[in-house]
């Protein structure tokens, strides 16, 4: 029997079954508005299918499914899961409820223009938010019940399918412009006694909770009872807003699964900077230092994901892959290395997907931006038609290597190369050292070489990626040579391999060019 789709852990390895088999997201993320209107959703999917994404995220927005309470339309639903079934594309529907990037503008006009049954959270200096508080019961039960009326729809429209495989809840959340909500509601809560599921976490944990919190924690005297500002000190107003976001999401996700079990993620607006204060960036959002706090606020929520725009991508997604949470990264910066960004997360973290935003934007050769282009130029975020076909070109070596990618992650049997220094640097994979030899120095034009390699029985090496060459020598402490036995170029279609050019003489090294392509050997020792 198929089912349908859910993320599993096995020891500390996560993976996304779809069909029942591990699945992974070469994605793209649309822009906001491009699923409001499905001729320009059509253009849309046609360039994600062009850049060789599988899985395309995109916006179901409140006020346009609930426009009056109680009246749902579903056109925009149904369209979206016609045109990317089409398209063969699997869908994250990304759900815009109360909250997108920490404000509530995506809530129904009857929602915003009634500010007695919806209160706004308050700022420190008593101005009124965009937001409407997340301690605001009727919000939470409005915006869950139509989340849970939109699962049903999916269901009735695509459990056969399946095409919708996993769900983003809300978007970017927390407040944004100080740092504690400080309506009378959220007032009263703060100044009342933490709750006991979160001190006895902490007391349970301690090890293994995140620094800034088990320190601040710590700097309190290790309560075992008090209120918020007793316990948590100066962390304690984003812990008490982590903690009412995490149980907001966590019971609109919930009341979405009651119709439609498929599995849920939140994301996040990052720190940008060490020291930033919360409430500049949205207060009680998924940041790293509040995963701990999110995971036991929302245990409906699979998994926490961090929409990475800052330079630092691969210490972001270290500091995600830990804990017990699954890797996945819904949103990163449209740019030049958004390949080697892939292959990154997927060869070095085991993410579950990769998703540049505003992927209708990326342009190829032949085909520039469809639209937006201009208004994400101002936001700094552009990337080149070069840029547009290495990705396509990382998405279509990884697309057929998924199912072995997936397998070498749960066997250990992975690495990922991702170009920091000069190099040549020293990776261990299937009891080998294997040296990586770059072809051109770091900060070039070009964006770094990445790669992931895999090894899926002794003596088989698997690669991918470009702007490398690896040397294969024998484990550390072990004398001898290591040569081929066969090389070759080639390709998997489904799980069939594909050779292309045997090769050998001149191009006898296990070597990636500047289009990514796969490389396939069997290795063995020269005798002595
Ligand atoms: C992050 C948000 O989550 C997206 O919806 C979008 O607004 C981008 N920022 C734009 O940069």
């Amino acid at each position: 029997m198929i089912t349908i789709s859910k993320v599993v852990r096995k020891e500390s390895v996560a993976s996304l079954l779809v069909d029942g088999r591990p699945y992974v997201i070469l994605g793209g993320e649309l822009h906001n508005s491009s699923s409001s209107n499905l001729a320009y959703l059509d253009r849309a999917l046609d360039r994600v299918r062009a850049l060789a994404c599988n899985t395309v995220l995109a916006p179901i927005t409140w006020e346009l499914v609930e426009p009056e309470e109680g009246r749902f339309d579903f056109t925009l639903v149904d369209g979206l899961l016609a045109a990317a079934r089409a398209r063969d594309l699997r869908v994250v529907p990304l759900w815009f409820g109360m909250y997108k990037n920490a404000e509530s503008t995506y809530a129904p006009a009857w929602v915003k223009t009634d500010a007695t049954r919806f209160p706004r959270a308050r700022l420190a200096s008593g101005e009124p938010a965009r937001a409407v508080s997340v301690l605001c019961e009727e919000g939470r039960r409005c915006d869950a019940r139509a989340f849970a009326a939109v699962m049903r729809r999916i269901k009735a429209m695509d459990a056969a399918f399946r095409t919708v495989i996993l769900v983003q809840v809300e978007n970017e959340v927390g407040l944004l412009g100080s740092p504690r909500d400080r309506s009378p509601m959220a007032e009263a809560a703060f100044a009342a006694a933490v709750p006991a599921p979160l001190l006895t976490y902490l007391q349970v944990h301690q090890g293994g909770v995140r620094p800034e919190l088990r320190d601040a924690w710590i700097g309190c005297g290790r309560r075992v009872a008090g209120n918020w500002a007793e316990v948590f000190g100066p962390l304690a107003d984003e812990v008490f807003m982590a903690w009412h976001f995490g149980r907001y999401v966590g019971a609109v996700a919930e009341a979405g699964r009651a119709e439609y079990d498929l599995p849920c993620f939140a994301n996040a607006w990052l720190v940008q900077y060490a020291g930033q204060p919360a409430g500049e960036y949205p207060s009680g959002g998924p940041v790293s230092r509040m995963l701990d706090v999110w995971r036991l606020a929302a245990p409906a929520i699979d998994l926490l994901a961090p929409d990475i725009y800052l330079p630092e991508f691969d210490a972001i997604c270290a500091d995600y892959a830990v804990g017990g949470n699954a890797l996945l990264i819904p949103e990163a910066r449209r740019e030049e290395a958004m390949a080697a960004n892939a292959f990154c997360a997927l060869g070095r973290h085991g993410a579950l997907g990769f998703s540049p935003f505003g992927i209708e934007s990326v342009g190829l050769r032949d085909a520039p931006p469809i639209d937006g282009a201009v208004a994400l130029g101002s936001l700094g975020m552009t990337s080149s038609a070069l840029a547009g076909e290495r990705l396509a070109a990382a998405y279509r070596t990884l697309g057929g290597l998924a199912p072995l990618i997936a397998e070498c992650r749960a066997a250990g049997r992975i690495a990922g190369v991702f170009q920091e220094g000069a190099g040549p640097d020293l990776l261990e994979l299937g009891g080998c050292r294997l040296r990586i030899h770059y072809h051109r120095p770091p900060q070039s034009d070009l964006p770094p070489a990445a790669g992931i390699l895999l090894s899926p029985r002794d003596g088989e090496f698997i690669g991918a990626g470009y702007g490398f060459a690896v040397d294969f020598l024998p484990a550390a402490g072990e004398a001898g040579r290591i040569d081929f036995l066969e090389l070759w170029e080639g390709e998997f279609r489904g799980v069939e391999w594909i050779p292309g050019r045997r090769l050998n003489g001149d191009e006898y090294r296990f070597r990636f060019d500047e289009v990514p392509g796969i490389r396939r050997a069997r290795i063995y020792r020269i005798g002595s």
